[in-house]
């Protein structure tokens, strides 16, 4: 398997030529040039994410911090795990996307994690700032651990967290291959059983200010499965070899273990108890997303059953909708940082 070599930072013999341009494996002066591009869709990408800035404290909790206490305690167990779930993701996120960059030889490419990773990072302040407003610091604390206490969740993340820290011990271009299958996994499937716990509530007439966060978070979260997306299509079309079909195996074995490890968990945590969703309900709707992820890869669909979405769950995409107006009463200021109505929601 080809080893893959880390780029030097200061290179003034590298290629400037667009055509030479290659995702992994070029010669890259690390110039930030945003006029020469050979991946065109960087610059899209790049606008959107910068028109999707938000701040966390933007937003108003206040309706939150009465309603947290008044959950029932499935709900409240519920809302603490899926935050501590959360908000390793998105930690891990952050310090795994600079990995790759080491080895992504497109500078507009390596742009997008740049914003991607400042994303991340906002992402595990606004949980934060949510545990902050509704809990006392020590309970904050403790749930923030809870990934690691909770046998349930170490297990789900072991699996991500294991790809992600084989490719700091083998840098070959196919453990980074799957390294970006993980991430994709990660952006596209394991967020949504949280983010759907989210919405419910919201939908139920609780935890608003808790929901409007997630929402911005799944917006951002779109488009960077949108760039893993791009990254992955585009080594299809550099590196065929990457792609022999016991390849393809183990990278549609791996979706179909995050998919596996989403139900369980979204089974655990939410399961029967919780109004408006049900374990069926859960099953269908990951099963749905996986198809999804694996299909805009180009690949046939891992669950022919479930190729549509399903009835049950068509109000998650409602809710998920960041420029709700019927979130603008309770918080004044949403759609100053909702410049974009276009979401990128094509995968
Ligand atoms: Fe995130
Ligand atoms: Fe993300």
């Amino acid at each position: 398997m080809a080893q893959l070599r880390k780029k030097p930072l200061f290179n003034p013999d590298g290629d400037t030529e667009v055509f030479t341009r290659r995702m992994i494996g070029g010669n890259t002066t690390n110039l930030n040039d945003f006029n020469n591009m050979r991946y065109t869709w960087a610059s899209d990408w790049y606008r959107q994410a910068m028109n999707n800035f938000w701040i966390p404290e933007e937003i108003n909790l206040s309706q939150d911090i009465k309603d947290y206490p008044g959950l029932s305690l499935q709900e409240r167990t519920a809302y603490d795990k899926i935050l501590s779930f959360l908000v390793f993701l998105d930690s891990i996120q952050t310090a795994n996307l600079p990995a790759i960059g080491e080895y992504i030889t497109a500078n507009e490419v390596n742009l997008c994690l740049s914003i991607q990773t400042f994303q991340e990072c906002v992402h595990s302040q606004s949980y934060s700032y949510m545990l902050d407003s509704i809990c006392s610091p020590d309970k904050r604390n403790e749930i923030l651990y809870q990934w690691k206490t909770d046998t349930h969740l170490l297990q789900r993340n072991t699996f991500i967290g294991n790809l992600y820290n084989e490719f700091q011990e083998q840098k070959d271009s196919f453990t980074l291959l799957k390294v970006l299958t993980a991430n994709f996994i990660l952006e596209g499937i394991y967020f949504y059983s949280g983010f759907m716990f989210f919405y419910n509530l919201s939908r139920n007439g609780k935890m608003p200010g808790s929901a409007q966060e997630i929402r911005y978070i799944n917006r951002d979260e779109n488009t960077h499965l949108w760039l893993f997306r791009n990254i992955i299509r585009e080594l299809q079309k550099e590196e065929p070899d990457l792609f022999s079909p016991d390849r393809v195996n183990i990278l549609r074995e791996m979706i179909l273990e995050g998919v596996h490890q989403e139900i369980l968990w979204g089974q655990y945590v939410i399961g029967d108890d919780i109004p408006g969703l049900t374990k069926d309900m859960i099953r269908s709707y990951i099963r749905y997303l996986g198809n999804q992820r694996w299909m805009s890869l180009g690949y046939e669909p891992l669950f022919p059953e479930h190729i549509a979405e399903p009835a049950s769950m068509s109000w998650v995409s409602q809710y998920a909708d960041a420029n709700l107006v019927k979130t603008d009463f309770f918080e004044a200021r949403s759609t100053a940082y909702a410049k974009s109505t276009a979401l990128i929601d094509d995968l």
